[in-house]
């Protein structure tokens, strides 16, 4: 019921030479069973559109800006996305939550512009190393979830990514129970706030050091409905491999 999403965040990496690695990726049978989509940086993200535009891959965003349009120097509106091909934009992760500051309540100002654009938002939501030793891992996912995440949504226009921080690029993965806990705890809480329909629909993602090697276990998880992938989706054969794991 839910379709499987393999997403990739290229992150600050990438120039013109790196969308031979997409045309490789477009070259596998195993992209049309699931949705892919690829978040390449803002300046590749119109060629990548282009390259893509027979293609069942879709590209997004790492980010947004709440405005419509304005005085806000470096920054990229959710309508420039689209302008630029994109279908999805990554919003809240954890990386710009701390080198930029990033509040919850700026990351749902920015999904509402974000799905008022025709984008679906990748909300991600995510716990330190501290406070997952700590034990309030939960505690701090549910107001992430509370902040983050406008009043009005719906399946095809949010997706969740719980991301804990401390897998992200260090090749440690919580163990199968916590990445379950976690994704039935957003399960639970997406319901409550949004009712059975929407919040049974609406797809939550893995994220954090997601390999071929590692990636079928976690998709077996029950409420993982695919991974938001970093390094890994870098290379084709990588994330192609991820992908078949689906
Ligand atoms: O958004 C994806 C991410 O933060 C995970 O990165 O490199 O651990 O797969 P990575």
């Amino acid at each position: 019921m839910r379709q499987k999403l393999a997403a990739g965040n290229w992150k600050m990496n990438g120039t013109a030479a790196a969308l031979a690695e997409v045309d490789a990726l477009n070259s596998h049978s195993s992209i049309a069973a699931v949705d892919v989509v690829i978040c390449p940086p803002a300046t590749l993200l119109s060629r990548m559109s282009e390259r893509l535009t027979h293609s069942s891959i879709e590209t997004g965003g790492q980010d947004c800006h709440p405005a419509a349009s304005g005085a806000h120097t470096g920054d990229v509106s959710a309508a420039m996305l689209v302008d630029a091909g994109a279908a999805y934009v990554i919003l809240g992760h954890s990386e710009r939550r701390e080198d930029h500051g990033e509040t919850s309540a700026l990351v749902c100002a920015k999904a509402g512009a974000a799905m008022n654009a025709g984008l679906t938002a990748i909300i991600c939501v995510g716990e330190s190393e501290t406070q997952r030793d700590d034990g309030t891992t939960l505690t701090v996912i549910e107001d992430q979830l509370a902040g983050s995440i406008p009043d009005v949504v719906t399946a095809r226009n949010l997706v969740i990514a719980y991301e804990p921080i401390w897998a992200i690029g260090t090749g440690r993965v919580p163990t199968l129970s916590q990445i379950e806990e976690v994704h039935d705890f957003i399960r639970t809480n997406l319901i409550t706030r949004f009712g059975e329909k929407t919040g049974a629909a609406t797809r939550i993602l893995y994220g954090g050091s997601v390999k071929p090697s590692n990636a079928a276990e976690i998709f077996h998880v029950v409420n993982v409905d695919g991974a938001l992938v970093g390094g890994a989706s870098l290379k084709a054969n990588d994330f192609s491999a991820i992908i078949t794991a689906l």
